[in-house]
């Protein structure tokens, strides 16, 4: 395993398993899975609603608690206090002593006033560090300037079709640890076939997941892929093996589409944070 540093020196594994969409009946006896097949670095988020069985399955590893990394990520709210309690209820339901790192997991809302909250709990000692996900560069300058702890991470969609260059260099500028959700693309399909993708893992005898995981890790970016499938999950940890020359991470960079974030997009974003007032005000 190779780790990344975050700006408060805590060690975060570069490669982990994201829980997105894993039903808490499955969730407990996958994340098991992932802990016996190597797996340290979970993440999680009140939004998947899977995370007592994620502290269910670390409970019982047997592992010491210091040897696997939790993240969970806080969900938009309207109010400071929400946040607090929000962050509190997932700490209950992990019921694993405290949270590595806990995220803001999107740019709406109030998000100053989570990110005030996730500060006030960082200071408790039961949130180890806090980052955002989902913030793309200027939001992040934006978050940093006007508060007193910045981000140690920002978790965003990356793949070789969509690089954010331009985000990636400004958080390592900052010191900030950049990370790829959606890491293969979230399942699509040309991921898999694209010739130049191939032609490198055909080069390296290895799988196109695991060169496009590598190629993430060599540019110092957190990997958080997610499989149900055991030989999977050992196949795509089995990526500290090899190295992509610089041609070959050159030939990748090539790749990028820069498409348009639907994270920004406005039609996106008013429904979503609509769903987020209406369940606050219940
Ligand atoms: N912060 C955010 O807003 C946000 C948003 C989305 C995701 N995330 C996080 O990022 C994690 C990963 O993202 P994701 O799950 O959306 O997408 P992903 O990891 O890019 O892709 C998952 C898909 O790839 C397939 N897959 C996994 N390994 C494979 C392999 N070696 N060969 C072929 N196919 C493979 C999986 O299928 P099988 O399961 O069938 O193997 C699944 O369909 C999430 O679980 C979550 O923790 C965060």
């Amino acid at each position: 395993m190779e780790y990344a540093t975050l700006s408060n020196g805590m060690k975060m594994p570069m490669l982990g398993m994201g829980v997105f969409q894993v039903p808490e009946a499955e969730c407990e006896r996958l994340v098991t899975e992932d802990l016996e097949t190597g797996y340290r670095l979970i993440d999680t988020a009140q939004a998947y609603g899977n995370e007592a069985a994620v502290g269910r399955a670390i409970r019982q590893s047997g592992l010491a608690r210091e040897d696997v990394f939790v993240t969970s990520k806080l969900s938009s709210i309207i109010n400071e206090g929400q946040a607090v309690q929000a962050i509190e209820g997932s700490l209950d339901k992990l019921d694993i002593d405290y949270v590595d790192l806990f995220l803001l997991h999107a740019p709406w809302g109030d998000s100053y006033a989570a990110w005030r909250a996730l500060e006030q709990v960082l200071e408790t000692g039961r949130v180890k560090a806090i980052g955002v996900s989902n913030f793309n560069a200027g939001a992040v300058a934006d978050l940093t300037v006007f508060n007193r702890v910045t981000p140690v991470l920002d978790q965003i969609e990356i793949d070789p079709f969509n690089q954010k260059k331009t985000d990636v260099a400004y958080l390592r500028s900052q010191g900030i640890v950049p990370e790829a959700w959606g890491p293969l693309g979230q399942g699509r399909a040309d991921l898999y076939t694209n010739p130049v993708l191939k032609g490198l893992a055909d080069q390296h005898q290895k799988t196109v997941a695991q060169v496009v995981l590598r190629w993430n890790i060599q540019r110092g970016v957190v990997v958080i892929p997610k499989t149900t499938h055991r030989e999977r999950m050992a196949e795509n940890l089995a990526v500290f093996d090899f190295t992509l020359t610089k041609e070959e991470m050159a030939a990748i960079s090539q790749l990028d589409e820069a498409p348009a974030d639907f994270i920004y997009d406005p039609d996106y974003i008013q429904q979503t944070v609509a769903g987020f007032v209406k369940n606050w005000s219940k």
